[in-house]
């Protein structure tokens, strides 16, 4: 088989492949629409056919708009766990854009039908209206599939090739500590998406003077002392307070308890040693305030 052709094969099972070939049919019929849209409005007179020719288009936009949406939530789930907080949040901000467009594309459309009125003024302000909202889609989609990009590209959302890159900056997984691989697959990723929103520098101070972004935040502790004693989980203050035994300290404070199994591996790494890799930590755009 041709690569090319073996390729475009591969692209089709990846889910977010998928999602990113889809989307380019909106982006295409949004930019073809558009001046179409116009043309619509300046030939209002006797521009039935071309009113029509606009309208299916907007009409095929809404419905690739859609798939494209229905596409990314596939990808979003294959992908789920392997996302930092940033980019878990960016793909959020990325749904949110991308759910409006069919929205929108299909506001135009009925705009269109409205434009094949025969009364003269209905017929002249929808068709100009409808231009105006084909700009806007045109536009709104141009943001939203950039957005896209820039989460491919600047995050490694979605590549298999890159996203390990991303996760984990060490590609020498095989001649490393077992016990730092543990920390960099299972440890990081716990503290990365349920305590260091509040536990980090710029934050510590209202969450109980305890930062976790480093081994030393750690085991220097909070207001209450050391958070861990390596080497021995149950006089380690973190264990308590993910475990619930402390009805004054329940963390992640509110949110819901960590899965039995995230609770199992802090267990496990502090058993073992505690041991940590640097990393740097880059706190969320929209970050919450701590409760
Ligand atoms: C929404 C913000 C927030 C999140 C998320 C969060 N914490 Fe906390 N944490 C706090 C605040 C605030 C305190 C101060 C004590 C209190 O008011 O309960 C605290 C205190 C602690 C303390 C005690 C510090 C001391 O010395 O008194 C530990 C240990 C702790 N958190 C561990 C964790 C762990 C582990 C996670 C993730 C599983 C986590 N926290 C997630 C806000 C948060």
């Amino acid at each position: 088989m041709p690569p090319l052709l073996s390729n475009f094969i591969d692209a089709l099972g990846q889910p977010a492949m998928r999602h990113a070939m889809v989307g380019h049919f909106p982006i295409v019929l949004s930019l073809v629409g558009f001046p179409i849209a116009v043309w619509a409005a300046i030939a209002s007179r006797n521009g039935k056919a071309v009113r029509l020719t606009a309208l299916v288009l907007y009409g095929l936009l809404a419905v690739s708009s859609y798939a494209t949406s229905y596409a990314g939530d596939l990808a979003h789930d294959a992908i789920r766990g392997s996302l930092d907080q940033q980019t878990h949040e960016l793909l959020e901000e990325h749904e949110e854009l991308g759910e409006k467009v069919w929205k929108f594309a299909a506001g135009v459309g009925v705009l269109m039908v409205i434009s094949l009125a025969r009364h003269r003024t209905v017929r002249m302000s929808s068709s100009w209206l409808a231009a105006a909202g084909g700009l806007f889609v045109a536009g709104w989609i141009v943001n939203t599939a950039d957005h896209g990009g820039r989460l491919v590209y600047g995050h490694g959302a979605g590549t298999p090739q890159l996203a390990p890159a991303v996760v984990q900056p060490a590609s020498r997984t095989q001649d490393m500590d077992p016990r730092v691989q543990f920390f960099g697959e299972r440890i990081r990723p716990i503290l990365v998406n349920n305590c260091l929103r509040c536990h980090n520098p710029q934050r510590a101070r209202r969450a109980g003077r305890l930062d976790q972004t480093t081994i030393a935040g750690l085991l220097t502790g909070g207001i209450s002392g050391p958070a861990i004693i390596p080497g021995r989980p149950g006089e380690s203050l973190l264990m308590t307070a993910v475990r619930h035994e402390d009805p004054d300290l329940q963390m992640p404070s509110g949110g819901d308890k960590l899965p039995e199994a995230d609770i199992a591996a802090l267990e496990k790494w502090i058993t073992d040693g505690a041991v940590w890799e640097a990393f740097e930590y880059v706190p969320p755009v929209r970050a919450q305030e701590p409760e």
